[in-house]
């Protein structure tokens, strides 16, 4: 069955009652729940969020109402003065090392581990006990995109979206392996609905829509700098996802990792939506995984330059953690080996391998993920009902980090992959990682694959592709695929644009 509702455990009341109810029942229903909130809120300090109570209509008033009773005060109750109206202290060990990390090319002395794992994987595949996440609840916001991030056209030929080439990396591994794999999306409810729609729009993108899992994250209150809520209307609280974090209690909430079991499946192959070259079924990082008795990986890449704008793979009192780069000192950061080699040189490509009973176990109540404070601008409602939008960050907004959790799996791979292979995402609307270097790249890997499979190929004079080839998962997605299918690949020359599918 596929999950396209909202999964917050918020009921719509007003619509969920029977039939003969009264009008004077309903308003009653409200009156009662008003009561209670503002109580709450009143002993909060936040009853200013009911200021426009009298003026609003009965459905407008329940909209409210669903938002402040879906607010976690037991959680916020503690986050307001440590993380709200104040900065939390970000403490970075000075006595972190860094990861150990599996290589992607194997020494000779470790050929037999890899090739092992490679069977391994495929062996796990065939038997359907994988499935595929895309964490998409995001706002994409330095895209400056306007709509979810997943509908946004990626390819150089062609204008197939990013969920375009994940709908075709799950159909082309289920023909391979001749099995069904599950795809969870994480959505949440800035996009679920506009999600659902594209989904249905494209038919499901010819996948079985039982086998689709779009699920919402769990949305959280933005609040000033003063730890008051911040109205984004007169009846609306404003409201952001709570962190890719989330996807861990999401997945459970939403019934989703049960369902997940109940297909049999005992792994996730998580990925951002921001990445078009991720390959979420290669064999030898599940293989590892197995064979090392994992609880969730992390695949890393070489960073470019020491001050990357990636998360820092590093080891902590021997357990594996990410630090994002904003909090790594820079004398990490720069600190090299005694040959020369950068020292902390694991990037996070936020490409993950969990184990279901992992998830389940560190989806319990117990355990609270650390929440990141972010500084933003939030459109506001200000005391007379008008949107002022400010031109200086005034809001605060909280967010859990998947990565987070990391240090509390049992034997974490970090696995590293090769960037030209696996990851390019596209973050910004110009620079590094934007649309026109992630083109530079899936042409750069369409043209390796080609070059591989023995296809004669232009080049210009300073060896840089002299014709833009794109390969969609559904004709390849990977080296051997393409040269399987040699014979289908007609002649390419210099300024053609060629699309394989
Ligand atoms: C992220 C990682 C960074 C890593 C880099 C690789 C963080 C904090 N940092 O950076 O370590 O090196 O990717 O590309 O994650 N999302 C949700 N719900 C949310 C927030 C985000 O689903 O509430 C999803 C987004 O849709 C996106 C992904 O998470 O798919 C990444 O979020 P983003 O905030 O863009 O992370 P980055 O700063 O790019």
């Amino acid at each position: 069955m596929c999950g396209v509702g909202l999964s917050d455990g918020r009921v719509d009341r007003l619509h969920s009652l029977p039939k003969e109810c009264s009008v004077l029942d309903t308003t009653q229903l409200i009156d009662d729940r008003f009561r209670v909130c503002q109580s709450q809120l009143t002993s909060r300090g936040q009853a200013h969020v009911l200021r426009f109570w009298d003026d609003l209509s009965t459905q407008e008033r329940s909209k409210l109402l669903d938002e402040l009773e879906a607010v976690p005060w037991d959680v916020l109750d503690e986050l307001i003065p440590t993380h709200i109206e104040n900065q939390p202290e970000v403490a970075t060990p000075s006595d972190l090392t860094p990861a150990t990390v599996f290589p992607c090319e194997p020494p000779t002395e470790r050929m037999a581990e890899y090739e092992r794992a490679v069977e391994v994987g495929e062996e796990k595949l065939r038997a359907g006990q994988v499935a595929a996440m895309t964490v998409a609840g995001g706002q994409g916001s330095r895209l400056g995109f306007d709509g979810p991030k997943g509908m946004y056209p990626v390819t150089p030929v062609g204008s197939y979206t990013l969920f375009d080439l994940f709908a075709q990396m799950v159909a082309a591994a289920q023909l391979r392996y001749e099995t069904t794999i599950p795809w969870c999306v994480m959505t949440s409810e800035t996009n679920h609905a506009q999600t659902v729609a594209y989904f249905e729009s494209k038919d499901w993108f010819g996948l079985s829509p039982d086998d689709v899992f779009l699920f919402s994250q769990q949305m959280l209150p933005a609040f000033d700098l003063n730890g008051r809520l911040i109205m984004a209307s007169r009846f609306g609280l404003a409201l952001a996802p709570n962190g890719h974090g989330g996807s861990i209690k999401a997945l459970v909430d939403s019934g989703t990792l049960a369902k997940l079991r109940a297909c049999g499946v005992t792994l996730i192959s998580y990925f951002q939506i921001d990445n078009p070259l991720v390959k979420p079924f290669e064999p030898l990082g599940i293989g590892l995984h197995v064979t090392t008795g994992s609880e969730m990986a992390i695949k890393v890449v070489p960073k470019v330059d020491d001050l990357e704008r990636v998360g820092n793979v590093c080891c902590d009192q021997g357990r594996v953690r990410v630090v994002e780069y904003s909090d790594f000192p820079e004398a990490f950061a720069t600190s090299r080996d005694a040959d020369g080699k950068r020292r902390f040189d694991a990037g996070n490509s936020a490409i993950h391998l969990f184990n279901v009973d992992f998830v389940d176990r560190i989806a319990g109540r117990t355990f609270q993920m650390p929440y990141r404070r972010a500084v933003k601008v939030v459109p506001y409602v200000d005391s007379v009902g008008e949107v002022v939008v400010p031109t200086e960050p005034n809001a605060v907004k909280l967010e859990t980090f998947v990565f987070d959790v990391l240090p509390l799996a049992n034997n974490p791979l970090v696995l590293e992959i090769d960037r030209c292979e696996e990851f390019s995402p596209v973050k910004n609307a110009s620079g590094s990682d934007s649309l026109a270097t992630a083109h530079r790249d899936l042409i750069a890997r369409s043209y390796r694959w080609l070059a591989l499979a023995g296809v004669t190929l232009p080049w210009t004079a300073d060896h840089t592709p002299a014709a833009e080839v794109m390969i969609l998962p559904s004709f390849a997605i990977d080296a051997a695929g393409v040269s399987n299918r040699v014979a289908e690949i007609p002649a390419i020359v210099a300024g053609d644009q060629v699309l394989l599918k």
